[in-house]
């Protein structure tokens, strides 16, 4: 199988950096970003708290051992998911765009953050000897990767996931995209989230039964 990764497949501006940090807020560094890079980025504004919550809940945090974040941004949903992790749980967070990740090891210097393509995190926590996720969290622009690359990684979620894991999966295109995730998992709730910029919602899914 040939091995699919994001900057080979969507063809994104390379991740160049001017080396020195970025100032401003973080609507600001998102804007941008969205400007110079589009589909990669996928959304104009980071998350509100509203649809962090939204993505979190439901999760057990007091049985959960390892949650992974997808694609954190600026990190909205990081700080919400820093704030109910206890010390028993492992909390991996990836993201591909080197000033978006800068930003986010300045903000929470505590938590394991990686520069890097998420379709590689399986490999990423073999090297923290971790063989099984208990809640996937996702804002990768899924529906604008090609498919092999999307199938990578809703493949290795699967495979990661322990029993009763769930793979959940941000958008700000409420519900157009229901029928793609049902067409890979058996059961898929979409949770509405009018309070974001723009409105969007989350799927949680269940039951992976490979690509429909
Ligand atoms: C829609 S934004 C969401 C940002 C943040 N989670 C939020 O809710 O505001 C999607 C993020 O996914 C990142 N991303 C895109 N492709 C990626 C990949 N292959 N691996 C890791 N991160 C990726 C982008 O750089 C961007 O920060």
């Amino acid at each position: 199988m040939p091995l699919h990764t994001a900057s080979a497949d969507l063809k994104t501006t390379p991740n160049t950096t001017s080396g020195r940090p970025h100032r401003g807020p973080d609507w600001w560094l998102m804007m941008k970003k969205f400007w110079s890079k589009g589909r990669s980025i996928a959304s104009f504004a980071p998350s509100s708290r509203f649809m962090a919550r939204s993505m979190l809940a439901g999760i057990d945090f007091g049985t959960a051992r390892c949650v992974v974040e997808l694609g954190a941004g600026t990190g909205p949903i990081t700080a919400e998911l820093v704030r109910r992790v206890g010390p028993q749980t492992k909390l991996l967070v990836i993201e591909i765009d080197p000033d978006l990740c800068g930003r986010l090891k300045a903000r929470f210097p505590q938590i394991d953050v990686v520069q890097g393509d998420a379709c590689h995190f399986d490999k990423l926590l073999a090297d923290r000897g971790i063989t099984q996720v208990d809640h996937v969290c996702s804002a990768l622009p899924l529906p604008s990767f090609p498919a092999p690359l999307r199938e990578t990684i809703l493949a290795t979620s699967a495979r990661m996931l322990a029993p009763g894991g769930t793979f959940r999966q941000l958008t700000v295109m409420p519900l157009v995209y229901y029928r793609l995730y049902c067409g890979y998992f058996q059961d898929v709730r979409f949770r509405f989230v009018p309070l974001n910029l723009p409105p969007g919602g989350v799927y949680v899914c269940r039951g992976y039964r490979g690509p429909g």
